[in-house]
């Protein structure tokens, strides 16, 4: 028989509130919790914050940057990315916290980065080579941990195929 069923899985850490966490950890997320306020999202009402800490002891900012013409906004994730590729070149990044206050609705799970800043957040990792933990929240309420991110992107797309 030729066929294998491949399968799939990855572990992640859940906690129920920014309380359990370590204060390094607790900082990021309530940092990441502030950055809500920097977003410009009038379309969605969904307001995106990041924080990022390097292994040089630096820290990045992001926030969703929206476009009356749609598909030019940029989510929190990948503003974050930019911004730490042109402050901190070459530097790894140890952890990101992503935080969003939805203004049409309660913000009490975590938030989850989208397909885009996935791949985005993959190619960072290549670059420096190292993994990026993520820290998802809503403005209260849990906070899953989870070590890398590119376990949230199985059977990726990356610059292995591009050889
Ligand atoms: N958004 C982010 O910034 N990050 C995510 O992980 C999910 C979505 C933004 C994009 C858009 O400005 C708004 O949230 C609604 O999708």
């Amino acid at each position: 028989m030729g066929l294998t069923i491949g399968k799939y899985s990855f572990e992640y850490e859940e906690y129920d509130s920014i309380e359990d966490l370590s204060p390094e950890d607790a900082h990021l997320v309530a940092e990441a919790r502030k950055a809500t306020k920097l977003a410009y999202a009038p379309y969605s009402n969904f307001l995106v914050g990041a924080y990022a800490a390097l292994n040089s002891g630096g820290f990045v900012v992001g926030s969703n940057q929206e476009n009356a013409s749609y598909p030019v906004g940029i989510c929190a994730e990948r503003a974050l990315l930019a911004s730490a590729a042109q402050l901190f070149p070459n530097e790894p990044i140890n952890s990101i916290a992503i935080s969003y206050h939805n203004l049409n609705g309660v913000s009490n799970k975590p938030l989850s980065p989208c397909g885009m800043c996935r791949q985005a957040l993959q190619e960072y990792e290549g670059r420096v080579n190292q993994p990026i933990r993520l820290l998802l929240s809503g403005m209260e309420g849990k906070v899953f941990v989870i070590n890398h991110s590119i376990s949230l992107l199985p059977l990726s797309f990356s610059a292995i195929a591009l050889k």
